[in-house]
């Protein structure tokens, strides 16, 4: 795969103006773009159907957790949509998983599904006081994605400490999808633990996920330039 098809770039804009002027800029150069619930309960779902229908490959980062129906449904719905992946929370249980890859697996057209292990928001404290898990947040994450391969799920999103771990325990062909990045001339923001595009794929990063390092950066093209040529 090419530098520039592993890059999800992060669509987290309030208005179309600025989606569509991102999206026009970067041209053919981004193939693969995030559309989360920022752009989701502003401009909508009229946004998702329109890149779709440019080509491009969307990861439709929902995070879905409900009771197994509930999510079958959605998963179906989003894959109607024509979306490239879907992410759906681990922690909703093995039946939850299930019923997600059940509902679309005879599909001609069916999004990957991705799951969401342990926030990168909750540290040890919070998944063993508040949750209530004995173990630490990145043994829970390695559990937890071990649980998503299992109910057949194609991979994970997971911080870039934690890649190697998971490839090891969920196979070399599982997925592991890694925000948090950031290149070493870009500004750190709210990220905590960053890890640059490099560190990110040597460790055995499949895709690398994006935002404000290209989207807010004043030349958004060259932006996304440097980080492919960096990534190998
Ligand atoms: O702007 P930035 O590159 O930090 O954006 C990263 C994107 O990845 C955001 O859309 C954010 O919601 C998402 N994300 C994250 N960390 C996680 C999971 C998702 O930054 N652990």
């Amino acid at each position: 795969m090419e530098a520039n098809e592993r890059i999800i770039v992060a669509l987290d804009f309030d208005d179309r103006e600025s989606t569509f002027s991102l999206v026009d800029k970067l041209g053919d150069l981004a193939v693969r773009y995030k559309i989360g619930y920022r752009l989701l309960t502003s401009v909508g779902f009229d946004a998702l159907d329109e890149i779709v229908g440019m080509g491009k490959w969307v990861f439709c980062d929902v995070k879905l957790h409900d009771i197994p129906a509930t999510v079958a449904g959605s998963v179906k719905n989003l894959a109607a949509r024509r979306v490239g992946s879907i992410s759906l929370h681990a922690s909703g249980g093995s039946a939850m998983l299930k019923a997600a890859v059940q509902a679309i697996h005879d599909l001609a057209h069916r999004p990957q599904l991705w799951g969401v292990t342990v926030l990168t928001s909750l540290d040890d404290y919070a998944v063993q006081n508040e949750l209530l898990v004995n173990a630490s947040a990145q043994d829970f994450a390695v559990h937890l994605a071990r649980i998503a391969r299992f109910c057949g799920c194609d991979g994970v999103i997971a911080s870039g400490n934690e890649i190697e771990r998971i490839k090891e325990s969920c196979g070399e062909d599982f997925a592991v999808v890694v925000p948090g990045v950031r290149p070493s001339w870009a500004e750190q923001h709210d990220q905590k633990r960053i890890i640059t595009p490099k560190e990110a794929i040597r460790r055995g990063a499949d895709f690398i996920v994006v935002g404000r390092a290209i989207t807010e950066a004043d030349d958004p093209v060259s932006a996304f330039l440097k980080i492919a040529d960096e990534m190998f």
